[in-house]
């Protein structure tokens, strides 16, 4: 039994070493034990919350979703019709239509996004004083001020570009004619009660809430401090192989990014490579953040949630180009493995069609620089079929197929025993993998996955046995997996605290 897999196992080496000698062919056996560098690109508000702690009026970030009460109708300010028409305030639940996203323009200025995307603001027509939702751009019309009652910051006053204040004069009028200087009592329909039903916390919240005074001295530290060379000492010597960069789009003008990004990103991932190599660590280039937001999250570099990517051939087009200045600037490293085209995107908001297309222009795009890099597409997230991009990938070689495994999200998750976890990721998240990976389709890559879960009470044993489990699993991927991440406020997201405290051993 000894003999033969230990025979097994150099006859393996063997084959390996025969196959890594010929023009580049994989080495079947070799798999990325790596790390994201979440936080790096500002990915989740948790990751380091202090980052927020200076800018002004953090609670009206960009994408805030607020909703407001009339406190003399009762009801709730809405867009009618979601948008294109007049604001009411006769709705007595708030959803969709009652919710408006925070664009910022300064700290004491904004413009109120509708469920439709238009802007709030005072009509041109007609007197001056009517509240409409039709505009595409905000400009002066569309900016207002949120004034808070110190006493009760949830109480609110809306001050409109034309001086006055709105007020719900009837469930049906709304308009900008108040002067807001009765108090704060429930007779005055000038206040609202406002109430925050989300928040984004990624890069362009910190970017556009510092401001371009103090934004780049903001980032310019994130950087220095956040990782570190260390970080990359540590990684190579606790038995990990690789590292997972989140970048974002404007990463391609640096120095000159688009507002509210700016340079220095590029430096930054400069710096990584040099680490790497020193390091022996391979990189793979992830493209967390496309423009226009491929899914609607802070991490993608989004501004209100909403998910334009994908719906206009030049988002396409710009993303292609991100990727080829990305592949060119990094081709020649010995530490560049791979290029991930595009992180998580959504559907149904990304369809399959716009996705394959990108992913094709993409993967011609590293191909120019690079006939040895990894190419890596994401499985979209949401309803999809998960053989969806085998016909496209299976003929382009170095190919892979990215998911992302959590197991603690999904309802489903919430009253499972600690055993049920560990047998879903045994038996269900073995399967899906298995369905993934084929003889001669494209490799397999477990992008994110964490050893946290939905259980109350699970001791630091049942930790390692998931964190055990995972890496059994999810190490049958051919091409391999990362943990999310490397630092985290939350203990378990942490790679790096979870081997420091002996929760998980490589
Ligand atoms: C913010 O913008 C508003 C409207 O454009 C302007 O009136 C105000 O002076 C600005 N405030 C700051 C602090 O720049
Ligand atoms: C609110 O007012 C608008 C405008 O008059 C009207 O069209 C709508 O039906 C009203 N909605 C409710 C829930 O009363
Ligand atoms: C979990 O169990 C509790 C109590 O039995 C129940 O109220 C709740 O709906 C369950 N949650 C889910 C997601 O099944
Ligand atoms: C896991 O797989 C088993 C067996 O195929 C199935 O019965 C079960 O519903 C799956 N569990 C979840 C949570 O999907």
């Amino acid at each position: 039994m000894l003999v033969s897999s230990t025979m097994h196992l150099l006859s393996m080496c063997v084959l390996s070493l025969v196959l890594s000698c010929c023009q580049g062919r994989v080495d079947p056996n070799f798999r990325i034990r790596a790390v994201n560098l979440g936080g790096w690109l500002v990915t989740e508000g948790w990751i380091k919350p202090s980052l927020f702690d200076g800018i002004v009026n953090k609670d009206f970030l960009d994408g805030t979703a607020l909703q407001f009460k009339s406190v003399t109708t009762g009801k709730y300010l809405s867009a009618e019709q979601g948008g294109g028409s007049i604001l009411v305030a006769n709705r007595t639940t708030a959803s969709g239509w009652e919710t408006f996203r925070l664009w910022r323009t300064n700290e004491t200025a904004f413009n109120f996004r509708v469920f439709g995307k238009q802007f709030i603001g005072v009509g041109t027509d007609g007197n001056g004083i009517d509240i409409v939702a039709v505009s595409k751009a905000p400009g002066h019309s569309e900016t207002f001020e949120i004034l808070r009652n110190s006493d009760d910051k949830n109480r609110v006053r809306i001050k409109a570009p034309n001086g006055y204040y709105l007020q719900a004069k009837t469930e049906e009028v709304v308009t900008a004619d108040s002067q807001g200087n009765k108090g704060w009592g429930d007779d005055d329909p000038s206040v609202f009660v406002m109430k925050m039903t989300g928040r984004l916390e990624g890069e362009f919240q910190v970017t556009n809430g510092y401001g371009p005074e103090n934004a780049p001295q903001v980032m310019r530290e994130h950087w220095r401090t956040f990782i570190v060379e260390k970080d990359f000492e540590f990684i190579s010597q606790n038995g990990l192989n690789a590292v997972r960069i989140p970048v974002g789009w404007w990463i391609a003008s640096d120095p000159t990014p688009p507002p509210p990004f700016v340079g220095g990103s590029l430096q930054a991932l400069d710096n990584a490579f040099q680490w790497a190599k020193k390091y022996g660590l391979k990189v793979i280039i992830d493209l967390h953040a496309a423009p226009g937001s491929q899914n609607g999250w802070e991490h993608s570099g989004c501004r209100d949630s909403s998910q334009e990517w994908g719906k206009t051939d030049e988002t396409i087009t710009q993303t292609v180009a991100v990727i080829d200045f990305l592949t060119s600037r990094y081709a020649k490293s010995p530490s560049l493995y791979a290029v991930e085209l595009i992180n998580e995107p959504l559907s149904p908001g990304v369809t399959l069609s716009s996705v394959i297309e990108y992913y094709k222009a993409g993967y011609a795009a590293v191909r120019r620089h690079t006939s040895t890099a990894f190419v890596v597409m994401s499985n979209r997230l949401g309803p999809m079929k998960p053989r969806e991009l085998f016909p496209m990938a299976s003929g382009l070689k170095r190919s892979v197929i990215d998911v992302h495994y959590y197991n603690l999200f999904e309802d489903m998750f919430n009253n499972m025993t600690l055993q049920q976890n560990i047998d879903f990721v045994y038996n269900n998240r073995s399967s899906q993998l298995n369905y993934l990976t084929t003889s001669n389709g494209p490799l397999t890559f477990v992008g994110e996955w964490v050893a946290e879960w939905q259980v109350v009470g699970a001791g630091k044993e049942d930790y390692q046995r998931l964190a055990e489990a995972q890496m059994e699993v999810y190490g049958r991927a051919s091409f391999g997996w990362a943990y999310w991440t490397l630092k985290n406020v939350n203990k378990h997201w942490s790679l790096e605290w979870m081997i420091n405290n002996g929760y998980i051993k490589l």
